[in-house]
């Protein structure tokens, strides 16, 4: 070969090459065609958006705030726009008639979306800035690719325990941002525990003097060697929860309140000692672990305080579902409990576990007239569950399949492939609480469980991953857990299930990697460095 042919055989190389680390989309797009000639097209500060519909004004505004974070410049908007160098925002139907489905054309004269619906567009808008350089440029060249993709799955969240450790509305719409950049869609926000009450109540002011702080936390892992020493606590105002929720609404995800009840209620119990079955007195609790103190189910002024609470969280979220917990509640206290054991004797209960399904469906019924839907841990299933329940299948997939057997809405959520609290790595590098949870089974995660028939099949609306906060006390340790493993997760959540593959997620992944400096965040790197389990 000529020396000159050899160059240009190897710039068109590079550039193929370039433009193939530039369709490194994560979740897999269910079809994408590059253009074989590796052609591509430049976005720069002279390329305008045209936002077809007003519905779409959040999606361009997104874009534009990425452009602006990552590489330091802004496109102008449009609501009408002909010729070149336009990115054209619009909804419209694509072959696939499913929420969130779109059709992504980066071609000759910029780049077309189309969505089924807004969610649609927003997500077609995530897969342009996959496509874009992951290196800060002012004229971002774009590989030309024909894109047709839609989720498979309604529900994919994410959950963050703000209790154990309270975040701030700054870092909560960060949290949000990266489930938006993954195509998630769900914000499940775990507000109460025993160690701090996180949500303003205004007819309770107790619960935010008293009930959202604690005096010291155990150092180390539980029982801990001694304490710090330091208070730690806050929680948002209901102000604060409208400019999340609606910060949220913008990036197509649904923020899903969970108020613990019965169990994980001991903060509850600092400001209301009345409430449990003792009498106390209580402290906000400093350590971690199940705590035995929970709320008393035979005294009818806890469901009077929790319709209370109900009342002013009610409004505050559009969302449909309320989330009441549910789960690891000790039945020690209730069994010497004489309100209790009246309520056990009243209602011919055979135990109390009865109890429990008694004190969840109650509140249920609240619920359900402020027209919500309740959502539980899986321990809802225990003493009967409600037919119109949805349960969280967290202790394995067992609840799962057994709620969608009896034909209740499941979401998927076990901890063998989903806690991103366990630790990635043997032996941890960090102080986690326990368990192991390496990317790979992260990404072999299959959220219809095997037992189910398709019609059983139906009741799964999806999957979440839980990030619950005892030993993650700090923004950058938030992201360490997430990284890389909510990554697999989208994938898993979002693309067909005939097209995941764990070594082409993994080449894939080297670009997001790419990503994640650009938004600056702290990612565990044991998989870059080679780690095999
Ligand atoms: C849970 O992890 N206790 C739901
Ligand atoms: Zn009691």
């Amino acid at each position: 070969m000529k020396n000159s042919s050899f160059f240009l055989f190897s710039f068109l190389f590079l550039i193929t090459q370039i433009a193939f680390s530039q369709s490194h989309i994560i979740p897999k797009p269910s079809e994408i065609t590059v253009s074989p000639d590796g052609k591509q097209i430049v976005i720069s500060s002279k390329t305008k958006i045209v936002i077809k519909n007003k519905s779409l004004t959040s999606t361009a505004e997104f874009l534009n705030g990425y452009l602006r974070e990552v590489y330091g410049f802004e496109l102008t908007t449009t609501p009408v726009g002909n010729g070149k160098n336009l990115i054209v925002l619009d909804i419209q139907k694509t072959d696939n008639t499913v929420s969130g489905g779109y059709a992504l054309s980066v071609h000759q004269n910029g780049v077309s979306i189309k969505g089924n619906d807004a969610a649609g567009v927003f997500y077609g808008m995530q897969s342009l800035l996959q496509l874009l350089p992951t290196q800060k440029s002012s004229s971002l060249s774009v590989p030309m690719v024909e894109i047709k993709d839609a989720p498979r799955f309604s529900y994919r969240g994410m959950m963050l325990d703000v209790s154990r450790h309270f975040f701030s509305v700054a870092y909560v719409k960060r949290f949000i941002d990266f489930i938006a950049l993954h195509k998630m869609n769900v914000f499940h926000w775990h507000l109460t525990d025993d160690q701090g009450w996180r949500v303003e109540v205004k007819k309770h002011p107790k619960l935010m003097s008293i009930s959202a702080f604690r005096d010291s936390t155990i150092v180390g892992h539980h029982p801990g060697k001694g304490k710090d020493g330091v208070r730690h606590g806050g929680y948002y105002t209901q102000e604060e929860i409208k400019e999340v929720v609606k910060y949220a609404a913008d990036r197509f995800v649904e923020v899903i309140p969970e108020i613990e009840m019965p169990g994980h209620s001991e903060a509850t119990l600092a400001a209301f000692p009345n409430l449990g079955c003792t009498g106390g007195p209580y402290i906000v609790a400093q350590n971690f672990g199940v705590h035995k103190e929970v709320l008393c189910a035979g005294n009818d002024d806890v469901f009077a305080f929790l319709q209370d609470v109900i009342d002013e969280i009610a409004p505050l979220f559009p969302s449909k579902y309320i989330h009441v917990g549910g789960d690891e509640c000790p039945k020690d206290r209730w069994k010497t409990c004489a309100k209790c054991q009246k309520r056990i004797k009243d209602l011919n209960l055979k135990d109390e576990h009865e109890l429990q399904s008694y004190f969840i469906q109650r509140m249920e019924k609240y619920i359900n007239s402020k027209g919500k839907k309740l959502i539980g841990w899986d321990e809802i299933l225990e003493g009967g569950l409600s037919k119109t329940a949805i349960v969280m299948s967290w202790r394995g997939e067992k609840g799962g399949i057994e709620a969608a057997k009896q034909k209740n809405t499941v979401i998927m959520t076990p901890t063998t492939y989903v806690y991103f609290d366990y630790g990635q790595v043997k032996p941890e590098d960090s102080l986690v609480i326990g368990g192991f949870l390496p990317l790979e089974k992260v990404y072999g995660y299959e959220p219809i469980p095997k037992e189910l028939t398709a019609d059983e099949a139906q009741y799964v609306l999806g999957g979440q991953a839980n990030l619950w906060t005892e030993y993650v006390a700090y923004p950058s340790k938030v992201e360490y857990m997430l990284f890389p493993r909510m990554t697999a997760l989208s994938e898993v959540l979002w693309s067909k299930k005939e097209q995941r593959n764990y070594d082409d997620f993994q080449k894939r992944l080297l670009t997001q990697f790419q990503r994640y400096d650009l938004w600056k965040v702290n990612y565990h790197k044991a998989w870059l460095n080679g780690y095999k389990k």
